[in-house]
Formats: C-alpha cells, sequence, structure tokens
C-alpha cells in the first residue's frame, strides 16, 4: 500500500470557478518507465462510486470514463491530466451511460483533443431500459454532442466509434495493444435486459507480458465473449465498483487471477464477498480508501508504483 503514489496527497488542484483553468500547485512525481495504467479516484459531492482509469502507452493515451458532471470531480480530473502531462487522449473510451462514468466526459472533450470515442450499444437504452435516469440520459447526451461539435486543434474532428459486439482490437505497437469486449445480451439490436450494466465495454490491456482488465460496470452476462480470451492478468478494474456478485463472478476471477484488484469508489459500496474472490488471488485496493492508484509496467508485470 504505501508504494502507491497518492497522487491525491502530492498536488492540490485549485479550481477558481467554473470555466477557469485548472491550476497544479505542485509537480507529479516522475516515473520511471513508459507504460502506465492509473485509476484515478474522483469524489462526488454524495461520496457515490464513479470510475475513471487512464492506460499511457508511451505517446498514447487512454481514457475510460471521467467520473460524474459535478464541478469538484470533473475539474480536479481535468487538473490532473493537465499535471501529469497529458495533451491529448488518443482513445476516449466511454463504457456505458450511466453518469458517473460518462458525466465528466463532455468537459474532457472540450479541454482535450481527443482522436476516437469509443461508445457501448446505447442505441437501445433511450426507448428501452426502466433503469435509466434523466442525469443518465442528460450526461450521455452532452458527451455526445460536445464530440459531434469538437474541432481538434489541427482541425480534425472527433470519430466515434462502437466496437461489434464480440468485441473489436486496437494496437499501439507490436507488442502493446487493447480489446473492446462489448458482449452484451442484445439479439441484434434489441436490447432484451432491463439494466444498462449489461452493456457496459470492458477494456483488456496487453502490453508484452503485462495486462490488465478494467471491468467497467459489466456483470456475469457480459462476460461471454471475455471468458477464454483474456487469461490472467495483473490488474482488474473490479467491475461496478465492487459490489456483489452477478459482478466479479468467481468464473471471471478464476481466469483472471489478478495481482491487484482495485475498486473504484467508496468502501461502503464493496461488497465483502466480492472482496474475498478477489483476494483468492492477490491484493485488494479501493480508491476511495487509497486515493488514485498508479501501476506502472516493469519487468514485464503492472505492479504498484
Ligand atoms: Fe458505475
Ligand atoms: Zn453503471
Amino acid at each position: 500500500m504505501k508504494k502507491f503514489a497518492l497522487f491525491l496527497t502530492l498536488f492540490v488542484v485549485s479550481v477558481f470557478s467554473v470555466g477557469c483553468q485548472p491550476q497544479t500547485a505542485e509537480e507529479p512525481p516522475v516515473l520511471e518507465t513508459e507504460t502506465y495504467l492509473r485509476f484515478i479516484h474522483l469524489q462526488s459531492k454524495e461520496n457515490q462510486p464513479s470510475l475513471c482509469a487512464l492506460i499511457q502507452h508511451e505517446e498514447k493515451t487512454v481514457l475510460i470514463d471521467g467520473g460524474w458532471d459535478e464541478a469538484q470531480s470533473k475539474y480536479y480530473l481535468i487538473g490532473y491530466l493537465h499535471a501529469i502531462g497529458v495533451g491529448k487522449i488518443d482513445y476516449l473510451i466511454s463504457t456505458h451511460a450511466h453518469a458517473d462514468h460518462t458525466g465528466g466526459l463532455a468537459e474532457v472533450i472540450n479541454r482535450f483533443d481527443v482522436e476516437k470515442l469509443y461508445l457501448c450499444h446505447t442505441n437501445v437504452w433511450i426507448i428501452g431500459p426502466p433503469s435509466i435516469l434523466q442525469i443518465d440520459i442528460d450526461a450521455y447526451e452532452n458527451m455526445l454532442s460536445a464530440a459531434q461539435s469538437k474541432v481538434n486543434s489541427d482541425g480534425s474532428k472527433v470519430t466515434v466509434c462502437t466496437p461489434a459486439v464480440e468485441g473489436m482490437r486496437v494496437t499501439l505497437d507490436e507488442e502493446t495493444y487493447f480489446d473492446i469486449y462489448n458482449c452484451t445480451d442484445l439479439q441484434g439490436d434489441n436490447y432484451v435486459g432491463q439494466e444498462v450494466n449489461h452493456l457496459s465495454l470492458q477494456i483488456h490491456f496487453v502490453s508484452g507480458s503485462a495486462s490488465a482488465l478494467i471491468g467497467g460496470d459489466a456483470l456475469n452476462s457480459s462476460d461471454c465473449y471475455l471468458l477464454g480470451n483474456v487469461g490472467e492478468v495483473d490488474v482488474y478494474g473490479v467491475q461496478h465498483h465492487g459490489t456483489a456478485f452477478p459482478y466479479s463472478s468467481a468464473e471471471l476471477l478464476q481466469e483472471l487471477k489478478p495481482k491487484y484488484s482495485v475498486a473504484s469508489g467508496p468502501s461502503w459500496a464493496v461488497d465483502g464477498d466480492t472482496r474475498a474472490r478477489c483476494e483468492q488471488y492477490g491484493e485488494f485496493y479501493v480508491t476511495g480508501e487509497s486515493g488514485t492508484l498508479v501501476f506502472a509496467k516493469k519487468d514485464g508485470a503492472f505492479v504498484p508504483a
């Protein structure tokens, strides 16, 4: 635990008012390798869970979700990204249309150049599942309109794409890629579930022998194409903030055997059985307890930075 860089204690983001450029008071620590995975802890007003994960591989940046549309959350994220030197988001992934994941992304798109935005099958939720709320619809539509109206500094537009249900691979270099799993219980284009979390994308990042799975809010029915293909990982971004089964099933964990599991959110959201299933294989962390967690690729594996 002590090995982790706790960025919340290392620099302070000062936000003067909505719309102002966030300022950072201290420089973040210099890290040694070229590949990092960060779980950025974003605090919400009511201590609700949220997800934001960042992969940096040499010059490439992959941002997965962006927390809530709340000033203290989204401006903290903007400040954090500036502080660690992110100038452009090459791949922005919105796992699913829940406001604890998409809320901060319109601001990210407004502030940073974004090459590609990946979305899950959201064309059905607007007419479908009862679990969707206006706050989720607003967050999604704000993100989408920000992407559609964005003009990057080189004049290019954001490419918006939806991976196939079977998933897709994005290659960064000869030994580095990520697969985006979009395996839902969609039948054709008709969503048959009642829960938007079924739609959540999951991201399997591989760099040589180092690997991680960011589980988003997916649950066991969404693991279909992933099981048997992912194998063991160093780091597991725990599905749905660590809540109870059908998230983080025994079957999934048996395949992943994660050395480090990270639940994004407050500790009240973490289920004891889920934690125990993860701890069978390695260490378990909660960002609400430890703050932002940083892993670096060293000697062919992700380890706490
Ligand atoms: Fe969530
Ligand atoms: Zn969700």
